[in-house]
């Protein structure tokens, strides 16, 4: 007979070969949830009391050795044996050299039951961390929309990367914010949808033990538990639907990561990095490199990667659990890993930038970037849009063509005039596009309110 130190030997003839081993092992990035190993195993001895298969004392006995397991790994001196196949193995295999009575833990219930319930407890505190993450930097955002409201900063918006109609500068910032707080939602729904307790579902099929599934899933705080065993070991579409969540949060904090290289470019110029969040080059002394937005906007690739690469994943699976599953863990890990830190430098690096208000207006400022008012101008005087448009669409082409200033143009032009003119004053444009949700100042006044409003109702 194989060697007593796997969970299975019992069947085995031979030792597994150490390829296998290698391979199949899953304890060297799995070890992180040992918490919620622990802590699905505390409630489900509880369970086996409850209904009578545990007695008191061998209840206590097992607590007993389960918090000493969880000392010994929180504190580093857990002594993990060669054979600890993964963390499941691990803390059993540990909580039995202490106490005979814990080799009664694993009654009823399988490793696959007991893994798929550890990745959603995972899951769910790892939602509840990254929430607060990236509340924290929608209220920086916030923050910082609201101080440059006050100071009356306004830029130039941009579409296809051209210079297009003039913005406040907390509008633009308050866009970010409106992305990160449907990633919140998005993380919440994932939340509703992982909230179920799996153990109890056993190796696939439940079992013939008097368990209570139920009693389990409220000792651990699930607000409910699982109805059909088969699914329950077998799915891990709550890991598909957080891998999704944290991607698009990952292409949120990639488009804003762009921005700000432009805007610390000295073409744009618009924002100085503080130091703490810049690095130099080796050889140019002279830089000033925005690492940290090419990094948010980088990162995105790899979340990207565990999203496709775990759906392809699970593509195919026939019912129930298949090894194949165990390989949620490394992208769900990496994810949150990833949304974590990248998240935290980013709101550091936006907390502590300097705007240049003076770059953004000179650049709101251009005159061409008023055709969109001068048009306006014309409507108001009742002239159909698409004649106004063509109006001063000949107008911008004629000072392109010629050294003509456009406002010499237009104060010279017969159905525009010095009124019309005024349109192309320095920071006029841009205060005028108050309509809802617009871009200039009242307009942007409402929407900061409000933006503080859902912020704070999620706090
Ligand atoms: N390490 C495994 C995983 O992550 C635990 C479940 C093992 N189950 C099994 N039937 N071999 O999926």
């Amino acid at each position: 007979m194989a060697d007593g130190n796997t969970l299975w030997y019992g069947r085995f003839e031979g030792n597994p070969n150490q390829a296998l081993r290698e391979l199949n092992d899953s304890l060297p990035f799995d070890q992180r949830m040992f918490r919620e190993d622990i802590a699905g195993s505390r409630a489900h001895v509880e369970m086996l009391c409850e209904v009578g298969l545990l007695n008191e004392s061998e209840l206590s006995e097992i607590l007993d050795a389960l918090d000493v397991v969880e000392k010994e790994i929180s504190g580093g001196t857990f002594q993990w044996a060669a054979t600890d196949e993964d963390i499941h193995t691990a803390v059993e295999r540990r909580a039995t050299e202490i106490t005979a009575a814990a080799a009664k833990i694993h009654t009823a219930r399988s490793r696959n039951d007991q893994v798929a319930n550890d990745v959603r407890l995972v899951v769910l505190s790892e939602i509840d961390s990254l929430t607060r993450i990236v509340h924290s930097l929608v209220q920086t955002l916030l923050h910082r929309a609201e101080e440059a409201h006050q100071e009356g900063l306004y830029l130039p918006g941009y579409t296809h990367l051209q210079r297009a109609q003039p913005v406040a500068l907390a509008h633009h910032l308050a866009a970010y914010c409106w992305m990160f707080l449907r990633d919140i939602d998005r993380l919440a729904e994932t939340r509703r949808r992982t909230d179920v307790s799996v153990l109890g579902a056993g190796a696939l099929a439940g079992t013939s033990l008097p368990i209570k599934p139920a009693s389990v899933a409220d000792k651990l705080g699930f607000s409910d538990v699982f109805n059909n065993s088969l699914d329950a070991v077998s799915d891990r579409d709550f890991v598909a639907d957080l891998l999704y969540s944290l991607t698009v949060v990952g292409i949120h904090l990639s488009k804003l990561g762009e921005e700000l290289c432009l805007w610390a470019s000295s073409e744009f110029n618009y924002v100085e990095l503080d130091d703490e969040f810049a690095t130099g080059s080796s050889m140019m002394p002279q830089k000033k490199n925005p690492d940290v937005a090419e990094l948010a906007r980088g990162k995105a690739g790899r979340l990207l990667g565990n999203l496709t690469g775990f759906l392809a994943t699970q593509k195919g699976l026939p019912l129930t659990y298949n090894k194949d599953l165990q390989e949620d863990k490394e992208p769900l890990f990496d994810s949150c890993d990833t949304i974590r830190l990248t998240t935290i430098a980013l709101t550091g690096m936006i907390e502590s930038l300097k705007f240049n208000g003076h770059s953004m207006s000179a650049s709101a400022d251009s005159q061409e970037i008023a055709a969109t008012d001068l048009a306006d101008f014309l409507v108001q005087r009742g002239l159909p849009f698409r004649e106004a448009h063509s109006v001063i669409a000949g107008l911008v082409r004629e000072s392109l063509d010629s050294d003509a200033e456009l406002t010499d143009l237009v104060n010279n032009h017969p159905d525009l005039g010095p009124e019309a003119a005024r349109l192309l004053q320095p920071g006029v444009g841009w205060a005028r596009r108050n309509s809802h949700g617009g871009g200039g100042p009242e307009a942007v006044t409402e929407q900061l309110a409000a933006l503080k409003a859902h912020v704070e109702s999620i706090s």
